[in-house]
């Protein structure tokens, strides 16, 4: 039995200047780091650790081993009034897909519509931050991603698809939007890496081991289990074609993994399809519309053993006002890492999609 690891908190400012130090330590220049920092410290700050700072060790190996383009040649091509993509020459994909927001604002106000595949990146981490980002400037829109193979297809053994993520975020008339992201998988991999860094177990409906059985040990994982099998299984195949396929990327199986090859781009895809509500309804009414909503789901009565209902992403919101206000609880021994001289730990490259 693992012990669970010590915590320690720190304010959201620290935990940034840390992020953003030790991937300059790496070798990432200043602005990707900044915004990576910022993604990351979003993240942690909304209770998601599993897409915050316990990323960082991997990502700064990737960086460090040549596998992220420090200074991508980002190739922005409009195919239409609606239609573009945003080559990010495999550039960290964090920050690569921050600025093909800047686009996407600008076609959806043009044109009322915009699908834009942002092509050949790095991981994007949690969508949510980009779907918050266009709520608030009035957009609609959705975000998925692809990620490594590493969920077993419904009825079979062998893993196909990755943990591929689907994000929705609309404005409210009042405050942040509301934003849904999941993981198409029952919990996302960082989940996994979460529980490992904490030293927890995790249910036996997540993941699989080698032998396709159902495992509560974090480090036995070889396979995830789809959302609702079937159902989850197709959807995770949708996010792989709007998000990859449609752009000659690479698709299921062949979509490259996260620990492999920490010297070359990885070519992943990530799509935002987003709409102006003002085209439909004026965004008056269309957030009046949201705050209808927002209110009756309030007004619903709690079911035995909840409080209260709470709308898609409001969790996220109430993590973020406490952890601002108390600063945000994350394992010792990855803030000691954070302050430490070692860039990472040259513990990826030749693990396969499951490292440790
Ligand atoms: P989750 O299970 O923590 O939450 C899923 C959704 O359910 C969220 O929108 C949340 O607000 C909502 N929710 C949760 N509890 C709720 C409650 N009690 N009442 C109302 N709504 C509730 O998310 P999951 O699936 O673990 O994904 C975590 C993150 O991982 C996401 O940000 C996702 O984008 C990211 N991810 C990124 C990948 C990548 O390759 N870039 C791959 C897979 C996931």
């Amino acid at each position: 039995m693992t012990q669970k690891n010590e915590t320690v908190k720190v304010t959201a400012n620290r935990l940034h200047e840390l992020i953003k130090n030790k991937l300059m330590q790496a070798g990432l220049p200043e602005e990707a780091a900044e915004e990576t920092a910022n993604h990351l410290t979003y993240a942690d700050l909304s209770d998601i650790h599993s897409h915050g700072a316990v990323r960082v060790a991997y990502y700064a190996e990737r960086i460090a081993k040549g596998g992220v383009t420090l200074e991508p040649n980002i190739n922005f091509t409009q195919t239409g009034p609606g239609t573009a993509t945003f080559d990010g020459d495999n550039g960290q994909g964090h920050y690569v897909a921050n600025l093909a927001l800047e686009k996407v604002i600008q076609m959806v106000k043009e044109n009322g519509i915009a699908m834009v595949g942002v092509t050949h990146v790095s991981h994007t981490g949690m969508l949510a931050y980009y779907v918050e980002k266009l709520a608030e400037e009035g957009i609609v829109s959705l975000s998925m991603t692809q990620s490594d193979p590493m969920v077993v297809p419904f009825g079979g053994a062998e893993n196909y698809f990755g943990t591929n993520p689907i994000a929705f975020g609309a404005p409210r008339k009042k405050g942040r939007p509301i934003f849904f992201d999941m993981a198409t998988t029952v919990q996302a991999w960082g989940k996994i890496l979460d529980a490992r860094s904490k030293g927890d177990s995790i249910p036996d409906t997540w993941a699989v081991d080698s032998e396709g059985n159902p495992t509560t040990d974090p480090h036995q994982v070889a396979g995830l289990l789809p959302i609702a099998g079937p159902k989850g299984y197709g959807l995770m195949m949708i996010v792989d074609i709007l998000a990859g396929m449609i752009f000659d990327l690479p698709f299921g199986k062949h979509v490259s993994s996260m620990y492999k090859d920490l010297d070359k781009g990885r070519d992943l895809g990530h799509v935002y399809i987003a709409v102006d509500p003002s085209r439909f309804t004026s965004l008056d009414q269309f957030t009046s519309n949201i705050e209808q909503m927002v209110d009756e789901l309030h007004a619903i009565q709690p079911a035995k053993g909840f409080d209260q209902v709470y709308y898609p992403g409001e969790l996220a919101i109430e993590s973020t006002e406490r952890n601002l206000a108390e600063g945000i609880e994350i394992p010792k021994h990855i803030i000691d890492y954070l302050e430490s001289d070692t860039v990472h730990f040259d513990q990826y490259g030749n693990k396969g999609a499951f490292a440790e």
